[in-house]
């Protein structure tokens, strides 16, 4: 997820698109970049890390004057942040920039073909493969307009591109698929961008953009049209939001934004990582699939909500390639003084990758002699940079202290690190790997419908609003869902909750059932019919002890809907993928009930985003 402004008008473009990036910096700030167009030729500058870099190097070295420019704040997902990494790009003649948000899953055989007509590319980055092409349709003698159709029509994957011909000065062209554009309306100027937010302080006219489509500003004209050149019609709409809802995408708080992004996230997490011909394709594993063939046991650590990803990642990594797994909290990990050989793989999962407690599990793993392989959100972190390998989660950055689409997503990794496993080991077939990618693949669309539900969570967290404790209950990837839904309501509603794996109620916990006492109950699919009953002859023993119980279960679960005070209805889904629905009803019931009590969610008490400290 990175941020992106354009800008065509009469006043300077360098201050507009700078001050545009900055309002998108929750977006990505791995590094920072614009482009101007300035009398036939682009002036452009960008630089690693926050913006304040690029500020910086600006003001040392103003670039010339100029009415038209586009800017950029990344979010790595190709390529470690660096200057060079950093967006714009520019054709091989220097003549158009470009800026991109998303990943184009086919660049590697764009960037062959560009390779072998012997253009140079000197950047890791996938974008920078769609400039060259850029350039060269409008060195043809395409408009940059026409250019722009050309090229995205041989693209795939999700993206949305900005970009500027020093040629043509009055105009920026941008196109989006699955990937966000708005264009804003001014007077005698124009903007595209990311989000509304890059451009509020000067116009709350605003155009929505629809899948694939290409944009070209101007001055004074706005045109639409589909990526075969069809006029096509754009939604007028006036933004009232202010610049901080803005920011938030209009929810209240960033992590209510989060939420509400996962089936994207979900999306973004699988793109490109499933090849047509049904290979799984991990683009950043630099493990050989002979040390992946040699490994005899996996360790998967983290903290945290991190930690429930790794229980949820067993079940799969034991399922689907028959490795012996390990979860250990990271903190406990290397004192325990674990068995570690150089046919171990440790598995990391940190959403900021800078979490003292984990990078010393696998410094500590590394001393031992074995594989280490990072699942992390925040690519050129350091946990990643001292791994074997790494796969990112492309979920963007998370500004929410209280993790959500970071551990959603770090649910789909660990499936897909699962899942490569099992096709390098031949655990599993093609065909059988292809028919689980292809269940993940429905995901996105399946968190939306429980995100359908958000009222009624919402009134749910009003009526126990007053409750002292709540009770979380799951079995098998449920048992996981249990503790990260109790945990989730810790650290918002600072109340006390407590997650068990459902069968271990009747061995103690069952006295802590009193009346009204609510219990939230995450029930397995009936794929696993053993599961299904037993959570049942649970929910039954709290209930007659005078429970209030919250039931998440499928949609068509008869059998335990009379037991449910509360009914909060699940899509079908298999059950080792289940926590991918099961747990968005606990974020928004914790964050609504933390709302509620008047916290702050974003920012709880006494939490930071990144424990950087053991
Ligand atoms: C998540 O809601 C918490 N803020 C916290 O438990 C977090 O998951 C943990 O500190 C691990 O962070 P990491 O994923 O960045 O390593």
């Amino acid at each position: 997820m990175c941020g992106i402004v354009g800008y065509v008008g009469p006043r300077q473009a360098e201050r507009i698109v700078v001050d545009g990036l900055r309002r998108l910096e929750y977006r990505g700030y791995d590094s920072a970049g614009i482009a101007l167009v300035h009398e036939g030729t682009i002036a452009s500058d960008k630089r690693a890390g926050k913006l304040s870099n690029l500020d910086k190097a600006l003001a040392d070295n103003p670039p010339p004057e100029s009415s038209t420019g586009i800017g950029h704040t990344r979010w790595a997902t190709h390529g470690p942040p660096n200057d060079q990494n950093a967006h714009p790009h520019l054709g091989a003649e220097g003549r158009v920039a470009l800026v991109h948000n998303g990943i184009i899953e086919n660049f590697a055989v764009l960037r062959a073909e560009l390779e072998a007509e012997g253009h140079e590319l000197v950047s890791e980055t996938d974008t920078e493969a769609a400039a060259h092409l850029l350039e060269a349709e409008v060195v043809a003698g395409s408009t940059l307009t026409e250019a722009m159709r050309q090229v995205v029509r041989r693209l795939e994957g999700a993206f949305t591109l900005v970009a500027v011909d020093a040629q043509d000065p009055d105009r920026v062209v941008a196109a989006r698929r699955n990937s966000p554009l708005v264009a804003g309306i001014g007077d005698g100027e124009n903007f595209v961008a990311s989000d509304v937010a890059a451009f509020i302080e000067h116009t709350r006219e605003a155009l929505e953009l629809g899948q694939d489509q290409v944009v070209t500003i101007t001055r004074d004209d706005i045109s639409v049209t589909d990526f075969d050149g069809a006029e096509q019609p754009a939604t007028p709409f006036h933004v009232d939001w202010d610049l901080s809802a803005a920011e938030k995408g209009g929810y209240d708080w960033f992590m209510r934004k989060e939420i509400f992004e996962q089936p994207g996230c979900v999306a973004d997490a699988l793109l490109g990582r499933h090849s047509a011909r049904g290979r799984l394709q991990l683009d950043e594993m630099r493990l050989s699939d002979q040390d992946l063939r040699d490994v005899d046991k996996v360790i998967v650590v983290a903290c945290g909500t991190a930690f429930y990803a790794t229980m949820v990642a067993k079940y799969a990594i034991e399922h689907w390639t028959r490795i012996p797994c390990e979860v250990e909290l990271a903190h406990e990990f290397r004192y325990r003084d674990p068995i570690l050989t150089r046919d171990t793989l440790v598995v990391a999962v940190s959403q900021s990758g800078e979490t003292a407690d984990t990078l010393m599990a696998i410094r500590h793993a590394k001393a031992q002699g074995s594989k280490v392989l990072a699942i992390c959100n925040t690519n050129g972190a350091t946990i990643p940079r001292e791994s074997d390998a790494v796969i990112y989660t492309h979920a963007g950055p998370e500004i929410g202290v209280a993790s959500t689409k970071g551990f959603m997503t770090q649910l789909v990794a660990s499936y897909l690190l699962a899942l490569y496993l099992a096709q390098v080991r031949g655990t599993k077939f093609g065909d059988e790997i292809s028919q689980i990618v292809g269940e993940l693949e429905q995901m996105p669309q399946k968190v939306g419908r429980v995100l359908e539900q958000a009222d009624a969570v919402n009134a749910l967290a009003a009526d126990l609003a007053e409750a002292r404790s709540v009770l979380f209950l799951g079995r098998h990837t449920g048992f996981p869902i249990a503790l990260e839904g109790a945990l989730k309501l810790k650290e918002l509603a600072y109340m006390h909750a407590e997650g068990f794996a459902a069968g271990e109620l009747k061995h103690g916990p069952i006295a802590l059932i009193e009346d009204g006492l609510p219990v939230i109950c995450v029930v397995p699919p009936r794929g696993r019919d053993q599961l299904h009953d037993k959570m049942l002859s649970g929910i039954q023993e709290i209930r007659a002890r005078g429970a209030r119980t919250i039931v998440l279960a499928e949609e068509d679960d008869e059998v335990v809907r009379p037991y449910a005070d509360t009914f909060i209805s699940l899509p079908k889904v298999p059950t080792l993928l289940q926590p991918l629905v099961a747990v968005v009803p606990l974020q928004l019931f914790a964050c609504e009930l933390a709302t509620l009590k008047g916290h702050d969610v974003d920012q709880p008490r006494n939490l930071a985003k990144s424990v950087t400290v053991e």
